[in-house]
């Protein structure tokens, strides 16, 4: 160490202490912790490079030096010195430019992903489910229709990622997920693609959900089948009243 001059010696330190708050202590400190520690640090670091004079000379030395020029001094210290007091401000004032600008993203609201479904959809059951002969044919009807219809938006994993999926803000569900249709009954599953975005009371509608009514395009018979489908696919079973 004795060949590193001391204000070297003090950078590499004040260094190692950041990074050390920043990334050895977990939880993860925030950075305004993070800035009254290394407040501290500058602190004790100033007092003792401050104690003895011989000290306090070789650090602040070159620190002075830099600023002020002295007469031998060449023209690339003289540079360093012109481009470090013109990058300052800029940082600065690029920092506080970027905390001021007025951001554009929509403010952050509670939504509610899984309301209660209005009483007249409350215990429906799935007509096909016990339908044990016509199981697999019904089950393939489901994939048509789903095919048809759903997999523009909710992709043809049913994991959400469908071609017009990075078009809309509230992605369309993703049924793999073990939130969805697993945690769901069937008659929720009948509400929902019976009655769409629109469908969703207040409390779920902070953004407009692009899930159309299928009501207006699909039988009853279909919506059913489509269910069908869907658990059968991702393999979840319904949620049921135990
Ligand atoms: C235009 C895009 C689009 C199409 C087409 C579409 N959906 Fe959706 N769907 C969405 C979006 C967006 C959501 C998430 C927001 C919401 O819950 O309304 C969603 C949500 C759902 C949900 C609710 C899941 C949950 O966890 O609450 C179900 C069920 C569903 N879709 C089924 C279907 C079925 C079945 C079809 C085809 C008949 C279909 N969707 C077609 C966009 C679409």
């Amino acid at each position: 160490m004795g060949r590193i001059p001391l204000i070297g010696k003090v950078g590499i330190i004040w260094v190692l202490m950041y990074l050390a708050l920043k990334f050895l202590v977990s939880p993860p400190l925030p950075s305004s912790v993070i800035f009254m520690y290394m407040s501290l640090v500058t602190v004790c670091v100033l007092l003792y490079v401050s104690v003895f004079q011989d000290d306090a000379d070789a650090f602040f030395g070159p620190i002075k030096r830099f600023i002020a020029g002295d007469d031998n001094e060449g023209g690339l210290r003289k540079l360093s010195r012109v481009v470090v007091f013109i990058a300052i401000p800029l940082f600065f004032g690029f920092r506080s430019y970027n905390s001021n600008m007025p951001s554009f993203e929509p403010p952050i609201q509670q939504r509610v992903i899984h309301p209660a479904p209005p009483t007249q959809f409350v215990g429906l059951y799935n007509p096909y489910r016990e339908d044990k002969e016509h199981f697999a044919e019904n089950v393939a009807a489901g994939g048509k229709i789903f095919f048809e219809n759903c997999v523009f938006c909710h992709g043809d994993k049913l994991d959400g990622n469908g071609i017009f999926a990075d078009g809309f803000n509230l992605r369309p569900a993703n049924f793999t997920d073990p939130t969805t249709i697993s945690m769901l009954q069937e008659a929720f599953l009948f509400w929902r693609i019976s009655k769409g975005g629109i469908g969703l009371p207040e409390e779920s509608t902070p953004w407009d959900s692009a899930m159309p009514r299928w009501e207006a395009m699909l039988s009853e018979e279909d919506r059913w089948k489509v269910i069908l489908f869907l658990y059968d696919y991702t393999g979840y079973a319904p949620r049921t009243w135990e």
